[in-house]
């Protein structure tokens, strides 16, 4: 059986080499190990090319030569096996800075006690490793941690409570945190938000962790005055308030999508003004939004709020969020009309405010969207006639307008040929099919079943559209399709 253990090792032993010696750049006893540690896997070169490269890099581990010289093997792979025993040589290397082998399958392997010798150790990686067990309760010797991932790693327990919260608290250069996809359920939020209460980390990811319950009592704020990036969507049963992160000022990433936090959007937000990414998408936050807060986040790149429970008009004050470029109101109770600041945003690329009780008019004519790529506005009570620059936008790729009141005819100017899902179905638009319409040569999706359009289309027209997948034209009463160019057999469909 061929099996490969790769490791990123380049990093502990130069640094640590060079600054104790001038002469020897490395250590005997550390060569002695990495040989030993070599000697005790293969590598199958017949496999990968993952398989060769590591070949080629291993090679260059050689008794009698530097080991600072040789190639820090450090490189993401899948599908590579092998088991770290506890008695491997690899543990003999104490003064270890960095070590990662993420991606590297090392079932059987446990995070055993032997992984807390490496004091030294500011980095560890374990990610998608299929590390395995119980999680040592000498992982908290681990105290000059900085970056610490053990992600998606499903066999994983933390049996002890008390393991996690001595790690976090010895551990107090800990700036980045990843434990994505393993299964910490065994812990109460609150417990486990009050061991990172004022730490120092910068970063925090615990997406599909199985949290569940409240996430803090509500009197208590997270306060985390470092914090830049946090991921905690997927816990699908995490309840309670928005988090209140009050002293978190250098957010810029606050993505807590798909949980069941309840409420209304507090006012804390309005001090966020970093954030240029806020998902709050598949929760069960109501009220209005409030105008105050929106107009403070002037860095945002994407809000995400689909999926929830918010209610009241959107307030017109879009004009400053000019970097913005995803925007979603999906699935919600929002009502009144779509404000005009809307349709300025320069950056934007895609914009869904579907599924809500919206209703008035498109503004008839707009100059700067000229980025959209998808627009979706289907599912509502919109009125009026469809807009030419909706059919116009240069990018546009995506087009749901289906499902509400739009009148009159379809514009005769379509130009956005880059178009590839049209739905423009379920409304009482009426008149011809342009034949403008059978330029949009790259159609896959296209909807216009259940208006009320008339006249005679030549079927082969439809032949334009190579890639068509769906096609919809029903209950369109006076529309007919000809399906024989040079008879008059027509049929209604
Ligand atoms: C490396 O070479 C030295 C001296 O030549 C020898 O004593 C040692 O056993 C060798 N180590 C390994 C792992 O081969
Ligand atoms: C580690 O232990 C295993 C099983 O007990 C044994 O097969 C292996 O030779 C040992 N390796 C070393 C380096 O001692
Ligand atoms: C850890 O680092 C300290 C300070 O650099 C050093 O004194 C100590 O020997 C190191 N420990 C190990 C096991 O390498
Ligand atoms: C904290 O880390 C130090 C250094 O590794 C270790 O000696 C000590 O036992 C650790 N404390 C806990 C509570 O694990
Ligand atoms: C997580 O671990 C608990 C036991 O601590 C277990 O009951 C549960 O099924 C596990 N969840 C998943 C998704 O594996
Ligand atoms: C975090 O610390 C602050 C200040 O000590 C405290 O007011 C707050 O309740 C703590 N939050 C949690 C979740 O423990
Ligand atoms: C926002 O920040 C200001 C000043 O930094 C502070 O006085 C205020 O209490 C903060 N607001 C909220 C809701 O946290
Ligand atoms: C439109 O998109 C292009 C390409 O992604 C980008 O270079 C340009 O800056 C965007 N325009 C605006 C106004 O954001
Ligand atoms: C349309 O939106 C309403 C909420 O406004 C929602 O209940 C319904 O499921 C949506 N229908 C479709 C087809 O998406
Ligand atoms: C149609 O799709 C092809 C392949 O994706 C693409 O190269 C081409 O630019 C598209 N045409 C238009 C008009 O966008
Ligand atoms: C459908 O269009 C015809 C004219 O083409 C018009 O007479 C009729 O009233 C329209 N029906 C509806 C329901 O709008």
């Amino acid at each position: 059986m061929g099996w490969l253990l790769i490791l990123c090792l380049q990093f502990f032993l130069c640094t640590h080499v060079r600054s104790s010696s001038s002469h020897f750049l490395c250590r005997l006893d550390d060569s002695s190990s990495l040989l030993q540690f070599k000697a005790s896997f293969n590598i199958d070169t017949t496999d990968t090319n993952c398989g060769k490269l590591a070949y080629a890099e291993v090679s260059t581990w050689q008794n009698g030569t530097d080991c600072c010289s040789w190639l820090g093997v450090c490189y993401l792979c899948n599908g590579l096996q092998g088991m770290i025993h506890p008695n491997s040589t690899l543990f003999h290397l104490s003064h270890l800075q960095t070590l990662n082998l993420a991606h590297n399958r090392l079932f059987p392997t446990q995070l055993s006690s032997q992984f807390g010798a490496f004091v030294n150790l500011t980095h560890l990686d374990l990610s998608d490793t299929k590390i395995q067990g119980e999680v040592s309760s000498y992982i908290s010797h681990l105290s000059k941690l900085v970056s610490l991932d053990l992600s998606m790693n499903d066999d994983l327990k933390w049996i002890q409570e008390v393991t996690l919260k001595r790690l976090l608290q010895n551990a107090t250069s800990l700036t980045e945190l990843v434990f994505d996809h393993t299964n910490m359920s065994f812990i109460a939020p609150s417990s486990f938000f009050s061991f990172l209460n004022l730490s120092s980390l910068v970063a925090i990811s615990l997406k599909g962790i199985g949290l569940s319950g409240n996430m803090m009592s509500n009197e208590n704020t997270l306060c985390l005055p470092k914090l830049q990036e946090l991921y905690m969507s997927a816990n699908f049963d995490l309840r309670g308030q928005l988090p209140k992160l009050s002293c978190s000022i250098s957010l810029t990433v606050l993505d807590i999508s798909q949980c069941q936090f309840q409420g209304s959007i507090l006012q804390f937000f309005s001090n966020l003004t970093q954030l240029t990414f806020l998902s709050l998408s598949g929760n069960n936050v109501g009220g209005e939004l409030p105008p105050s807060w929106l107009t403070s986040l002037k860095q945002l790149t994407l809000m995400d709020f689909s999926g929830n429970k918010l209610i009241g008009r959107i307030p017109d004050v879009f004009g400053g969020l000019t970097k913005l470029k995803t925007l979603n109101f999906k699935n919600n109770c929002l009502e009144g009309q779509i404000p005009s600041s809307l349709f300025h945003l320069t950056s934007l690329s895609y914009l869904d405010c579907s599924s809500n009780k919206l209703e008035g008019y498109l503004p008839n004519k707009i100059t700067v969207l000229s980025n959209l790529t998808a627009l979706w506005l289907n599912n509502n009570t919109l009125k009026g006639t469809i807009p030419s620059w909706s059919l116009s936008l240069p990018y546009l790729v995506d087009l749901d307008l289906s499902n509400n009141q739009f009148t009159g005819h379809i514009s005769t100017a379509i130009s956005s040929h880059s178009l590839e899902y049209m739905f423009l179905c379920n409304n009482m638009l009426q008149g011809n099919i342009p034949e403008s319409l059978f330029n949009l040569v790259n159609l896959t999706n296209l909807c216009l079943s259940s208006n009320n359009l008339s006249g005679f289309v030549n079927f082969k027209l439809f032949s334009k559209f190579q890639n068509l997948e769906s096609l919809s034209l029903s209950q369109n009463s006076q529309l007919s399709v000809n399906f024989e160019s040079d008879s008059d057999y027509l049929l209604s469909v």
